[in-house]
């Protein structure tokens, strides 16, 4: 037996075996800790407790470091693209020309939806959120798709995989339409994947639309920098559920749904109203600081803290160089940026911060970014989404790989002692 931990218990020894990652990560194995001791471990949120082994994000929180399949996110940012991200999260490597030829292509030919999918869009309110819309589209792929549903069917999961890639930017500016009461616009097969996106979302029926390069070349590099980051809240979901057999729809509705929240991906559109909100109540970025710190979720510096990176997120740092690059190219001036760098000029130099290690996160500047560009603030959180989806996929395809058993966490009961049913004439 390689290294081990030992526990001591009711005057027992037991010695669990440590896991050794390839970046020297340890864990210990406690497969065995509650048949041999009755024990269980406890840890909500599970800051302690890792849920599996995994070969395709590695984050070094105290460092700063992110890296897809091995490849630094400040690479891949500045040389990649989203499409050829994805099929490297999805497939392991980089692919060769041929290979990313062929993917692009089946993903192009792939983005319409069925026709049925404007009734069902036209069935919601005109308010609703573009997040609880594209978790009710992605859910419903799999009433349209009967044929490939099957988990453990390898040619039915690809097909699943290329459909949900191609077709999600078509229902996310479906949402987005939806919302502003104008026509769907159908996809143009001969725009890449931003571009096509950008067309869906602005274009209207009644003139040419040009995309801009500027903005296509910004949203690609936002998606690498969301395509994954191991086991986060709403990657988590899509491998518990999918842990379940329920197909990929099924599993990436529910991660949607998870990311929505204001302490996952609904933070990018919270970063933008708290920035709006302290421009409109005329406050100071140092009364805002002071509001922040006491300590309640409501008055949080949105964009900040993370559970991983107890440094600067590298993806903020990615996203403040290009907040002001893409902001200079589009001849916009952001009162937002302005307040959002006195903030974290603020937030840095102030102990209640540095005391709790939060540091700015990937969500702190990339709604500047959107807004910058005209993205409607609702509509935030599924660029997120949009983003990770390649990661959900290639965790999703993981854990099944895997063959992993259903995940079903264990708890310890506090309530009632056994009592007897009392008949309501008695009570
Ligand atoms: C994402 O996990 C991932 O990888 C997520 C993500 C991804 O790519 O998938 O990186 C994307 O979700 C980024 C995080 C976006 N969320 C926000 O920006 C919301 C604001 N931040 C938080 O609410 C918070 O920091 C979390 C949710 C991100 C992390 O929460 P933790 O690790 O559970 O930390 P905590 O809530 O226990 O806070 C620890 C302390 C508390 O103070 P004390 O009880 O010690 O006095 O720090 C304080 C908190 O009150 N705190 C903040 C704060 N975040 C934490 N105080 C003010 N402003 C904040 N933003």
């Amino acid at each position: 037996m390689g290294q081990t931990a030992k526990l001591h218990y009711e005057g027992k020894e037991i010695e669990l075996p440590l896991i050794e990652g390839s970046e020297g990560e340890k864990a210990v194995d406690c497969g065995q800790l509650r048949s041999a001791t009755g024990l269980i471990t406890m840890d909500p949120g599970y800051g302690n407790t890792g849920s599996c082994e995994s070969q395709i994000t590695f984050i070094n929180g105290e460092e700063g470091i992110l890296r897809y399949r091995g490849y630094p996110i400040e690479e891949l940012a500045e040389n990649s693209s989203f499409l050829e991200v994805s099929y490297l999260l999805v497939n392991g490597d980089l692919p060769s020309p041929e290979e990313l030829a062929t993917f692009t292509e089946s993903i192009r030919t792939h983005t319409m939806v069925h026709e049925d999918f404007k009734r069902l869009f036209s069935a919601l309110p005109k308010d609703a959120h573009p997040m609880a819309a594209c978790a009710a589209a992605v859910g419903a792929l799999a009433t349209f798709y009967p044929d490939s549903l099957d988990p453990r069917d390898s040619r039915q999961v690809e097909i699943s995989v290329h459909r949900l890639l191609a077709k999600l930017p078509t229902i996310a500016s479906y949402a987005y339409k939806h919302s502003m009461g104008q026509p769907f616009m159908y996809p143009d097969n001969k725009l890449s994947y931003v571009g096509n996106f950008l067309q869906m979302m602005f274009a209207t029926p009644c003139e040419k639309y040009e995309v801009d390069p500027v903005i296509q070349k910004a949203i690609d590099m936002l998606l690498i920098l969301h395509a994954d980051h191991e086991q986060n809240c709403s990657t988590s979901t899509v491998r518990l559920v999918g842990s379940s057999m329920v197909n990929l729809f099924g599993a990436i509705s529910a991660g949607i749904s998870a990311l929505w929240g204001p302490r996952h991906g609904g933070a990018n559109q919270e970063v933008i109203e708290m920035l709006e909100s302290i421009a409109e109540e005329g406050l100071t970025a140092k009364q805002f600081v002071e509001r922040a710190k006491s300590n309640d979720d409501t008055s949080r510096l949105m964009g900040f803290g993370h559970r991983v990176y107890k440094n600067y997120d590298p993806r903020a740092r990615i996203l403040r160089k290009s907040a002001h690059e893409v902001l200079s190219s589009l001849g916009v001036q952001s009162k937002l940026l302005e307040i959002a760098m006195e903030l974290e000029e603020l937030a840095l130099e102030d102990d209640y911060f540095g005391e709790r290690k939060l540091y700015p996160n990937v969500d702190f500047y990339s709604g500047v970014i959107y807004k910058a560009m005209g993205t409607p603030v609702n509509m935030f959180t599924v660029m997120f989404a949009l983003g990770r989806l390649p990661g959900w996929i290639a965790q999703w395809l993981e854990m099944h790989e895997d063959k992993q058993r259903i995940g079903r966490p264990r708890q310890i009961y506090t309530g009632s002692a056994e009592r007897h049913y009392v008949p309501l004439s008695n009570r």
